[in-house]
């Protein structure tokens, strides 16, 4: 079973990922590493992120295996990751290890952008999370302060605003809903609740079972 997991920044689609990963006992992989790792190996070599020659070498040369995530987590690899993730030739990279982590036995969820349009097309339940912007912000700043860093909600709101907005109006593989994804809005909803909600249209799905 492969499951696609689309979404903005912090719509909480890693967190959901993760626990239907483990619930199903599938394989995970977070697609946005990926982008981050590149991004960052191209500021770690001093270059501007939109350098293309050099975030295209850096996309062909990542290793998933070394990824420490704290560190690709860093808010100048944030805001890069959206900068090298809009050069078509970086995606095209990134491609083939991607669709051959979803074709893993027994299956795998990934989350990401363009999991359900472009990575895995035909999987077997797509959903598409959302959030709205202020309580997308707001989960970040927690999830920061969870980690010991201080964070100004209305800073992080326009950083996630200039994300999205860079996200969905690239050429290549815009953030957008596939036509068969199952959108999720978990503004109002704990990471139990959309833990459940989840699980519902997977089940639904994989029952057969046509959903209003
Ligand atoms: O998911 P995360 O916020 O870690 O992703 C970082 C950036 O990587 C996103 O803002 C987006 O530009 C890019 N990305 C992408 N396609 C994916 C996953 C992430 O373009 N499938």
């Amino acid at each position: 079973m492969i499951i696609a997991i689309d979404g903005p920044a912090a719509s909480g689609k890693g967190t959901l990922a993760r626990r239907i990963a483990s619930h199903y006992g599938l394989h995970h992989l977070d697609t946005g590493l990926l982008y981050r790792a590149v991004a960052k190996a191209v500021l770690d070599a001093g270059y501007p992120a939109d350098n293309v020659a050099h975030a295209t070498a850096a996309a062909a040369a990542i290793d998933p295996e070394k990824f420490d995530e704290s560190a690709l987590k860093a808010e100048a690899v944030t805001e890069a990751s959206s900068v090298v993730a809009a050069i078509p030739q970086v995606r095209q990279a990134l491609l083939d290890y991607q669709r051959t982590f979803a074709a893993r036995a027994p299956g795998a969820v990934l989350d990401g952008r363009d999991v359900g349009t472009v990575i895995a097309p035909a999987a077997d339940v797509k959903l598409f999370v959302t959030a709205s912007a202020q309580v997308r912000a707001a989960r970040r700043v927690a999830e920061l302060q969870g980690r010991g860093v201080e964070a100004d909600e209305q800073d992080i709101l326009a950083d996630l605003s200039r994300r999205d907005e860079r996200d969905s109006q690239r050429e290549a593989a815009p953030l957008k809903p596939a036509p068969d994804a199952h959108l999720l809005d978990t503004t109002h909803l704990d990471i139990d609740a959309a833990f459940r909600a989840a699980v519902a249209i997977i089940e639904a799905v994989r029952t057969g079972r046509k959903r209003g």
